[in-house]
């Protein structure tokens, strides 16, 4: 397995992983490829073989020096093998090089997968979002911050 960034021609992929993911509630093509192509957002892909077995699609904000996970999905038959984990780190050290100071995302308070992974790697419920995701449906704001004294800079190798 191999996590690249993701291009145009990774589009027909990615909105299949969207759908198996997330369902009804996918982010629209016109989302994806946005993130894809703008210049304050990228998309990681995690690949084997010929297929995408997972994504995650970022947005850096300079102004704020902050690295936002928008979402994280790893296809069901290759869940708990750590590659959620392993597109978590990329997602941070491609916020590292932009320089980011803080890391965040929200998720929704019952996706108990989800907050695992994330306040296994060092994220923590900073604000309840109430109806977030529609009435009842509460959302996490998670945050990291770095140290920028303990930095480790890592080139994106793949
Ligand atoms: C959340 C998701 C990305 C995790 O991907 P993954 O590749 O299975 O995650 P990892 O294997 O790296 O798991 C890392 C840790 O997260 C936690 N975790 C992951 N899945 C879990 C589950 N089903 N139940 C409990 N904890 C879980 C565990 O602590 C796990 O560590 P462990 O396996 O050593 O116990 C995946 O479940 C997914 O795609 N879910 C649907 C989409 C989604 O909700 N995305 C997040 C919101 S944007």
């Amino acid at each position: 397995m191999i996590i690249r960034q993701a291009n145009e021609s990774d589009m027909p992929s990615l909105m299949k992983l969207e759908e198996e993911c997330f369902g009804a509630e996918r982010f629209s093509a016109e989302i994806v490829r946005a993130f894809v192509e703008r210049d304050d957002t990228f998309v990681l892909a995690a690949v084997e073989g010929d297929d995408i077995i997972g994504s995650a699609m970022c947005i850096v904000s300079d102004l704020r020096r902050e690295g936002r996970i928008a979402s994280i999905a790893v296809v069901i038959a290759a869940r708990r093998k750590g590659i959620g984990s392993k597109l978590l780190k990329e997602c941070e050290n491609a916020f590292q090089i932009q320089a980011a100071l803080k890391f965040s995302l929200e998720v929704e308070a019952t996706n108990e997968p989800a907050i695992k992974l994330y306040s296994g790697n060092g994220y923590e419920v900073k604000a309840t979002l109430q109806d977030f995701y529609g009435p009842g449906r509460n959302a996490y704001y998670m945050e990291k911050n770095v140290d920028p004294t303990k930095r480790e800079i890592k080139v994106h190798s793949a």
